[in-house]
């Protein structure tokens, strides 16, 4: 800075003749156009308007003129700094709208492209515990057979041994199949001749109508009971049905499938009992309970055991030789052949093997249900 001088013209002082000072106010302006990037346009800021900028440096001059030339030296200067700030302002904004913009455009997303990163979600253990048992018995050499959900009264009921009188042709186990016109509880309700099976034997009945001896059939499938909701009941349920028809068939080939059945899907300790009961449509029939797979009937941990609720065995479902009446109802000679059938709830299997204390929790669809499940085939 030069020293105080009364003499002192203005005009004389280099960085502050109005030439001097327009050069490098053009200078700056041009530097500030000039400037492609935001850290270029911050490097011509320092060097324009920076402490050691010309203009700066002309500024710091106003203090060595004598008072009466500062004022228009001072305005001089103040007006350069005002032009260069304001230039460097605009191009601020310029600069920043032109990088934004290259910065969205290489950070375009297409969200339409497909993703990686979808829920998988998982199979229901009652469609896993189904093709389970099928796996089993194919492994057997048996077939998988099906029937419809909507089913004939005669095959569901008749064919099966249970006459126009069974208890559980009433109203309150079967959902009849209203007849067209007919209200589904007002006279011609059950005209229809139709219902929604009540169980899986049915197509013990279908099996045998189509097809010759020997027949080796299994069936899981849906069935439907006029029950109410709740923890342990629901109107729509699973079964698996099983049918096998051949010469010289026995009580004891029907308690050789059953345990290998039930080791095949409880492990190889499982074994199972027959207790005497009745079905229309087997004589013998029995109901086959499996060894409490929590306690296995052990007698220092039966007693306290909420699985089987100190039984030592959990009922699994009924069984029997097949009634020649039903063998004669479905076109098989009851001289020649025999069989065995069987038939058990997956809900119950389900439930009782992975402890899920409400059956409901089967049909809420909530995937939050089904991923412990796994994907597994
Ligand atoms: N259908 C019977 C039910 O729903 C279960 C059953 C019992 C099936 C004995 C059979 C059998 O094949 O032999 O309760």
């Amino acid at each position: 800075m030069s020293a105080p001088n009364s003499d002192y013209d203005p005009v004389e002082v280099t960085p502050l003749h109005p030439d001097e000072i327009a050069r490098v106010t053009s200078e700056a302006l041009q530097a500030v156009t000039a400037a492609t990037t935001l850290a270029e346009l911050k490097q011509v800021r320092i060097d324009h308007t920076g402490d050691r900028s010309p203009l700066a440096l002309a500024n710091r001059e106003i203090g060595a003129l004598p008072p009466q030339a500062r004022k228009e030296a001072g305005q001089r200067i103040g007006q350069a700094r005002g032009e260069v700030a304001q230039a460097l302002a605009t191009r601020t904004e310029e600069l920043e709208a032109v990088e934004s913009a290259a910065r969205l455009l290489a950070e375009t997303v297409d969200v339409t492209l497909p993703t990686d990163r979808e829920v998988v979600g998982a199979r229901h253990p009652i469609t896993t515990i189904q093709e389970l048992v099928a796996d089993v018995f194919v492994a057997m050499g048996w077939e998988v057979a099906e029937g419809p959900e909507v089913e004939a009264e005669w095959l569901n009921f008749d064919a099966m041994n249970l006459g126009p009188d069974h208890p559980a042709r009433t109203m309150q186990d079967t959902f009849w199949v209203a007849s067209s016109g007919a209200a589904a509880d007002g006279p011609g309700a059950q005209d229809s001749g139709k219902v929604l099976r009540t169980h899986t034997s049915p197509v013990q009945a279908r099996s045998m109508l189509t097809r010759t001896p020997p027949i080796y059939v299994v069936c899981p499938g849906r069935v439907y009971r006029t029950d109410e909701a709740d923890a342990t009941h629901m109107p729509v349920f699973h079964q698996v049905e099983g049918l096998a028809i051949d010469e010289g068939l026995s009580m004891a080939h029907l308690k050789g499938t059953l345990d290998h059945f039930a080791r095949a899907i409880y492990g190889d300790t499982m074994t199972t009992r027959f207790r005497p009961s009745y079905f229309p449509f087997t004589e013998p029939s029995a109901e086959v309970d499996l060894l409490c797979y929590v306690c296995h009937n052990e007698p220092s941990a039966v007693a306290s055991c909420r699985t089987c609720g100190g039984e030592g065995w959990i009922e699994w479902g009924g069984c029997g030789v097949v009634n020649p009446r039903v063998l004669v109802a479905c076109g098989v000679d009851p001289e020649r052949y025999s069989g065995f059938a069987f038939g058990m709830g997956l809900d119950r299997t389900v439930t009782s093997r992975y402890d899920i204390a409400d059956l409901r929790d089967l049909w809420d669809g909530d995937v939050r249900f089904t991923e412990p499940f796994g994907v597994g085939l």
